[in-house]
């Protein structure tokens, strides 16, 4: 699927408003709880129940994207974009070559990554969840229900996975380098604004549903999460 530089382009709306929603939010919080995590020995001894709270936040998010996966616009659903390998394999080689691959949504290969992301965030916020850090007397919500020893295991988790998010991070930034530099698309200003300038023939491409029914069961989902651990402190 190429472009063709003589094709007119249009624009399409392909993120909706609860995607960039989850995209702004997600991207401050992840910031936020990968500096907390890490320097809260330089911070001070309230920095762990910030972090703890961003950790709740983005649990609450991983729980509506999972409904949004579902339930939302068209190319916020899964099954929008996730491809087999076939169709990975042939995107990762069109990178190389000199045809522009268009994409109106997630590109096969950045569909997985989104996946691996949302993965990696919920492992972490869930193990941040048993953990217990007797120098600033913080216990997790959950560490009661868990001896020592597996506290201490799951630490040890929730510290090698920094190394998995940072990864993906910063994989997810240069992928969306690439593309800005490569081939020239404004996928930034399409995260934000919701539309993307594409050739002509995507025009009746544009994100259908996720109506309000579909927020309020997302958004309801979220505040569940939210409240539970709330109630649990
Ligand atoms: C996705 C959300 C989260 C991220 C990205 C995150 C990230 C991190 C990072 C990067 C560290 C430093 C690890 C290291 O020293 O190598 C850390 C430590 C820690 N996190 Fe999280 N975390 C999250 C959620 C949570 C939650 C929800 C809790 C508790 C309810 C929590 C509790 C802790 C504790 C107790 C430490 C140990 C701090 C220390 O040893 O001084 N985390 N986290
Ligand atoms: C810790 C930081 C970040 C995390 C964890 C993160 C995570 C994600 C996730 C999960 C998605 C998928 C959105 C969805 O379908 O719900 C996404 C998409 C996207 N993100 Fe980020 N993001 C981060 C920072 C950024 C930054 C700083 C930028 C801009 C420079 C950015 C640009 C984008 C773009 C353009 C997309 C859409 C990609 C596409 O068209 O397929 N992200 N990001």
């Amino acid at each position: 699927m190429g472009a063709q530089a003589d094709e007119p382009v249009v624009a399409v709306r392909v993120w909706d408003v609860p995607t960039r929603l989850f995209h702004g939010g997600i991207a401050l919080l992840v910031t936020a709880n990968l500096v907390t995590g890490k320097f809260d020995s330089v911070l001070g001894a309230s920095t762990l129940e910030w972090h703890k709270r961003c950790g709740y936040a983005i649990l609450a998010l991983v729980a509506f994207r999972l409904v949004w996966g579902f339930a939302g616009g068209t190319h916020a659903r899964f099954a929008s974009f996730l491809r087999g390998p076939g169709e990975v394999v042939a995107y990762a080689r069109s990178l190389a070559s000199r045809s522009h691959p268009v994409s109106v949504g997630h590109n096969p290969m950045g569909g997985w990554s989104v996946v691996a992301m949302i993965a990696a965030l919920g492992v972490q916020a869930a193990t941040g969840l048993f953990l217990v850090q007797e120098d600033y007397g913080f216990a997790g919500p959950f560490s009661r229900f868990v001896s020592g020893a597996m506290s201490d295991r799951l630490n040890a988790v929730h510290k090698a996975n920094f190394w998995v998010i940072a990864s993906l991070v910063v994989l997810h930034l240069s992928a969306v380098a690439f593309h800005t530099v490569r081939w020239r698309e404004d996928l930034v200003g399409a995260m934000l604004s919701g539309t993307k300038r594409l050739p002509e023939r995507f025009a009746g491409a544009a994100s259908r549903g996720g109506g309000v029914l579909a927020m309020v069961v997302a958004a309801g989902a979220a505040l569940a999460v939210l409240a539970g651990l709330l109630a649990l402190g």
